[in-house]
């Protein structure tokens, strides 16, 4: 198994593998349109930082993908990457999207009026660099996944960075145990995710801090 920088001959497969990364994670689609969700989770970090993104790779396939910012306030947004991705894949218009962004106003509006606080992104200078990892089923319990995050957050430190943040949720408790032996730890409230549901219920952003 090999950890090394993505490359643009990487482009196509690791679409394709991102596609399927994410199985059986409460995050593993959205709103159940894969190229726009890959416009926001994937695509800008190729297009814009593509020398913090990492890929494993092993008997010459790609088994998961490491996308990563070093210094997220010079990274579009999510916020705005979502809304572009709205407005580009007119996804109030298709049937799966519109479904998960009537839940989410809906939940919303609930959240709001029992004054309860809704996920929302994170920006603190204390941790500015950033990540997403997936690793496809094959390659977890590998190592696969630790020498990805290791690899990154040298790689952040390296280009001055004091800390990392992520944000995942508390009902993938896989990842947040993972994270948490990568020396990540809970930072901030439980805010609830609108829209998501994960074996029928509702799901809340966990973020977590690590210095470098
Ligand atoms: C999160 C992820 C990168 C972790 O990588 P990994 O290789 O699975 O990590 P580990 O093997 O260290 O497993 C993490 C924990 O899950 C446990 N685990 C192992 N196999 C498991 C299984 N089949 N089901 C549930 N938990 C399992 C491990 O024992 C470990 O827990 P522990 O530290 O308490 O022992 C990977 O599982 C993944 O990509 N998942 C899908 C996408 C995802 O959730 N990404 C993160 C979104 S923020």
């Amino acid at each position: 198994m090999e950890i090394r920088g993505f490359t643009e001959s990487d482009r196509d497969e690791l679409r394709v593998l991102a596609r399927r990364a994410g199985a059986g994670a409460p995050t593993e689609s959205l709103w159940g349109h894969p190229e726009s969700e890959a416009a926001i989770y994937l695509d800008p970090y190729m297009d814009l930082e593509p020398r913090s993104l990492f890929v494993a790779v092993r008997d010459g396939a790609l088994i998961g993908y490491l996308a990563g910012c070093v210094d997220s306030a010079a990274f579009p947004g999510e916020d705005q990457r979502i809304d572009e991705a709205i407005r580009r894949y007119r996804l109030i218009f298709r049937r799966g999207p519109a479904a998960f962004f009537g839940r989410a106003a809906l939940d919303t509006v609930g959240a709001k009026l029992r004054r309860l606080p809704t996920a929302g992104e994170f920006t603190d200078p204390r941790w500015p660099s950033h990540l997403h990892i997936n690793v496809a089923d094959e390659g977890r319990g590998t190592g696969a996944a630790d020498a990805l995050i290791s690899r990154f957050l040298e790689h952040a430190a390296a280009a001055g960075s004091p800390g990392c943040h992520l944000q995942t949720v508390v009902e993938n408790t896989r990842a947040v145990r993972f994270f948490e032996r990568m020396g990540f730890a809970a930072h901030g409230a439980e805010p609830l995710v609108p829209g998501l549901r994960y074996r029928g219920g509702r799901v809340h952003q966990r973020t977590m801090v690590r210095a470098l």
